[in-house]
């Protein structure tokens, strides 16, 4: 999705060292590196690496401190792969781990992430069902990479993770595009950090780390659980049915200067096409925060469905609130709802004609994992 209003970007260069790449200039993406200090630990270990007579003690010091007695043990439900990119266990590699679960397993492949930075593009391909990513925290534990629209054939396909099977769980690990931030008037520059493109997938503690198009909440029943979501165009936008809870949204578009009245992100793209489609994005009890001037939708496809229920709202939210994609024929099918929302963003009296300011009865069917029909597999994942 191309986005007319975007603003002049503010561009840090970012220069991390690492054996595989990266020149970043994703500046959030900065500020999680060195809150982190995971960068660090990199050169670290590159440096050792270098050093061959000194190889073998600095790989004993490297795997002094590996957390063996967290790893999980198999059991008749479970088989545990370990992934550690300094060698200290059985894969150094995301992908590596899952080529090695049983294709159609009915046991959860539980591939356990030791901390640190993956530079690697994932597929989880629609016939490996029941894995689940385990990471060290979502500040400590990444998977990244740089694709763009134009770099892999469109945006669909820009995702550093891209997820076909069912039965998908992730916890505690982040997901990152560190692809260039676009700029004004850029074509094919979005660039996906995760597509979500099967049924039944959950997301507790995750972190998603992009610009535009971030989240890929492709199809599907989703569940998203404390997790920290930075974008700026349509940063989490798709067609699936997905209940975010208790997450983060921080919007990254450029701060505007007092007065401006000009629109430079957008959180949500929900893209629900026909009436027939059971798809929405709920948000309960979230926070949407950081930087720009920025809606809280904008109708992909006419019948793009979102609501907000008791969340928090900054003021970079504009007054109008929503937008229909400049097509009024979407008016009468978009269902846009908010419900008890707070914060200097959430003042619904100027908003446009076609938000709705749910009643308990409308909202109550947005409030609980009933939405995405939890008890049909939420239950079995936790
Ligand atoms: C970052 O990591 C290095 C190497 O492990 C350590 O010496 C340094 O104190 C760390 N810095 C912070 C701010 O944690
Ligand atoms: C799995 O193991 C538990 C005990 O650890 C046992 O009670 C259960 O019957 C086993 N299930 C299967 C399917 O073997
Ligand atoms: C590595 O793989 C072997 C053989 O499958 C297994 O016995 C062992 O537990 C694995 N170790 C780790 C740390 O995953
Ligand atoms: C594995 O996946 C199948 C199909 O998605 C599902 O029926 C089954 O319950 C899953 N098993 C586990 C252990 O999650
Ligand atoms: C991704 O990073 C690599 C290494 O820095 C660079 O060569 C490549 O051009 C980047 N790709 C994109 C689409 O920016
Ligand atoms: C995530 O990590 C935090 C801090 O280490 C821990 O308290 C929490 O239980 C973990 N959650 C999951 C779902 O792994
Ligand atoms: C993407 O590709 C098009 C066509 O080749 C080109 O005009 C455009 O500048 C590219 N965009 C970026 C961000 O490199
Ligand atoms: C909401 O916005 C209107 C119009 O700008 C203003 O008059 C009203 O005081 C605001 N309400 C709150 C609670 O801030
Ligand atoms: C809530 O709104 C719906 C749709 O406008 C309406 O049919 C219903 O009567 C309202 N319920 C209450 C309790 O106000
Ligand atoms: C979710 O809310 C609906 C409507 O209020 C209620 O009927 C249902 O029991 C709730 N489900 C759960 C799992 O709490």
């Amino acid at each position: 999705m191309t986005f007319r209003y975007a603003n002049v970007l503010s561009i840090l260069v970012v220069v991390l060292a690492s054996t595989h790449f990266l020149s970043s200039n994703l500046q959030y993406v900065k500020h999680f590196l060195e809150e982190f200090n995971v960068t660090r630990r990199l050169d670290g270990h590159h440096h050792h690496r270098h050093n061959h007579h000194d190889k073998k003690s600095s790989k004993v010091d490297i795997c002094d401190d590996f957390p063996y007695y967290s790893l999980p043990p198999d059991t008749n439900t479970t088989t545990t792969l370990c992934v550690d990119r300094n060698g200290c266990c059985n894969y150094t590699t995301v992908q590596s781990a899952i080529d090695a679960v049983v294709t159609l397993n009915a046991k959860r492949s539980l591939i356990w992430i030791n901390k640190g930075m993956y530079y690697e593009k994932v597929i989880i391909p629609k016939t490996k069902p029941n894995i689940t990513f385990q990471g060290q925290g979502y500040t400590s534990t990444a998977i990244v990479w740089n694709d763009t629209a134009n770099s892999s054939h469109g945006t669909f396909y820009s995702a550093s993770v891209q997820v076909f099977s069912t039965n998908f769980v992730a916890k505690n690990i982040s997901f990152m595009n560190v692809a260039p931030i676009p700029k004004p008037g850029d074509i094919g520059a979005q660039a996906v950090a995760i597509r979500v493109g099967g049924d039944e997938a959950s997301f507790w503690g995750c972190g998603f780390f992009g610009a535009q198009d971030t989240l890929h909440d492709d199809r599907g029943r989703h569940y998203f659980k404390e997790c920290y979501i930075q974008g700026s165009i349509d940063f989490i936008f798709g067609n699936a049915k997905s209940l975010y809870e208790d997450c983060e949204l921080i919007s990254m578009a450029p701060p505007l200067a007092v007065g401006q009245k000009s629109i430079n992100g957008v959180v949500t793209a929900h893209g629900r096409a026909s009436a027939d489609e059971d798809s929405g994005f709920a948000f309960v009890r979230c926070s949407i925060g950081g930087t720009g001037r920025i809606w809280l939708g904008r109708a992909w496809r006419p019948f793009s469905k979102v609501v907000f229920a008791y969340t928090y709202m900054s003021d970079i939210i504009a007054p109008e609130g929503w937008n229909d994609f400049n097509d009024p024929s979407r008016d009468q099918s978009i269902f846009y709802g908010e419900y008890m929302c707070m914060g200097g963003g959430a003042n619904s009296s100027t908003r446009v004609p076609y938000a709705q300011k749910l009643n308990d009865t409308q909202a109550s069917l947005f409030l609980n994992a009933s939405f995405i029909n939890a008890d049909q597999w939420l239950q079995s994942q936790l």
